[in-house]
């Protein structure tokens, strides 16, 4: 195990230049220097030119990816996974928000925080925008526990002030200084970027939001991420609290919080002209698809997204969401297209967990594919790990269907090892 971040990795290696441009290696050495992609391309040409200074790992019938990107997962949700029976609003009332109370405890904070991390490497998932809880501590927990492991993440701690448990609602007053705070000593420090994180609007008052548009002009280059129109009665009762807003866009819009650095959550029931003004915004649409069919929330219209030219990533939305895995969530990913009768290739989806998903978060000038220069974030298949996949992978087939294979089929079994910036952490 190296810890300088310099490698030569021979494997079968696939990235994307762009969404319509991938490249693969049958046979591929990816060079790492000091954690940044160096070199790219096929081992024959390649493997007389290795530094010195590299490290040699041979992992050749073994599939490399750039690491998997989560737009939208919470900390503090973990135990909440696969909890019967609700929809949305009950669902938060009954099982969430109990579950993210016990993060008031320092080290159950630690704990947790450690386990979660542990599932997102363990699956692959190597860049996440993260949701904490109301408390400080988590925050500071997610935030402390990326850099010791210098991961890149963004990471906000849930503003909440209203519509929830009492030990749950924040001091409105302190939303600007304290969150000023954590902007100043994460933002930008290690590979972490500090991202404003109203919950949504029904658990934020008017004054509360105001503060976030003031530190949103204070800082313009953080992003924002909340959940937007995600089931029929969470709009209705945004409606009911934000009687001038035209729509539930037009909440975040009314405190301009809907920018080229938002990334909306969700986004199901949207009208006409809410589609068109995410469009004009250049905001980010989060797909959560494992966590819509888990909650009955309903049919994101992802070809639509697409076709408008709106960044998509995808999320697990733990603990909605029912797996860690982004092959899994891209798997939930087809089904629901295919719900709408669209179907979504093979390619598409691995585009929008690697690079697709860097650009949703606005991070593709650092991951997402293997350009040199890049931080060397990224994963290693090894398809023989799960029996079925391996039966189906060894199957004379094309390249788009062993892809579609390892996400139907793919889960973390099949995750061999993942880099950070060129260290091994799994
Ligand atoms: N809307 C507001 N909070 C949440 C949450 O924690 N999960 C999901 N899925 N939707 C939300
Ligand atoms: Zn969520």
């Amino acid at each position: 195990m190296t810890t300088s971040g310099s490698i030569a990795i021979r494997a079968k290696i696939f990235h994307f230049l762009s969404p319509d441009e991938y490249v693969f290696f049958e046979d591929g050495l990816l060079i790492v220097e000091r954690g940044f992609v160096s070199r790219l391309g096929n081992y024959s040409e390649l493997s007389a030119e290795i530094p010195h200074e590299c490290m040699y790992i041979d992992e050749r019938d073994k599939w490399i990816f750039p690491g998997f990107i989560d737009g939208h997962i919470h900390a503090v949700q973990t135990r909440v996974i696969a909890s019967f029976g609700a929809d949305l609003l009950q669902w938060l009332e009954n099982y969430t928000f109990p579950a993210e109370k016990l993060f008031e405890d320092e080290n159950y904070a630690q704990l947790e925080t450690d386990f979660f991390f542990s599932q997102m490497l363990k699956n692959g998932t190597t860049t996440a925008a993260i949701y904490t809880s109301v408390h400080a501590q988590s925050l500071k927990a997610v935030m402390n526990k990326a850099a010791s492991l210098n991961m890149r993440i963004m990471a906000g701690k849930t503003n909440m002030d209203r519509n929830a448990p009492p030990d749950l609602c924040e001091e409105t007053a302190a939303t600007f200084s304290q969150t000023e705070m954590f902007i100043q000593e994460y933002e930008g420090k290690h590979r972490l970027e500090y991202i404003l994180t109203p919950r949504f609007a029904i658990t934020s008052s008017h004054e509360q939001m105001l503060h976030l548009q003031e530190l949103n002009k204070k800082f313009p280059h953080i992003k924002v991420q909340t959940h937007l129109s995600e089931n029929h009665a969470e709009i209705n009762e945004t409606l009911k609290l934000f009687p001038e807003a035209k729509d539930y866009l037009g909440v975040y819009e009314s405190y301009g919080l809907v920018n080229s650095g938002t990334l909306l959550g969700h986004a199901i029931h949207l009208s006409d002209t809410e589609w068109e003004r995410v469009r004009e915004h250049k905001a980010s649409l989060i797909h959560c698809p494992t966590s819509n069919l888990f909650l009955g929330s309903g049919l994101f219209n992802l070809q639509k997204a697409l076709d408008m030219g709106i960044p998509v990533g995808l999320g697990s939305d733990i603990g909605a969401g029912t797996s860690f895995s982004m092959l899994q969530t891209a798997a939930a990913a087809y089904q629901v297209a295919a719900l709408r009768g669209q179907k979504t290739d093979a390619f598409k989806l691995f585009y929008l967990i690697t690079l697709g998903g860097a650009k949703a978060l606005g991070v593709e000038q650092k991951i997402g594919s293997f350009l040199p220069g890049k931080e060397a974030d990224f994963l290693v298949l090894n398809p023989m790990a799960d029996t079925m996949l391996s039966k189906k992978i060894s199957v004379e087939c094309s390249l788009h269907d062993k892809l579609f294979s390892f996400i139907f089929l793919g889960n973390e079994q099949i995750v061999d090892s993942v880099y950070l910036m060129g260290n091994r952490v799994i």
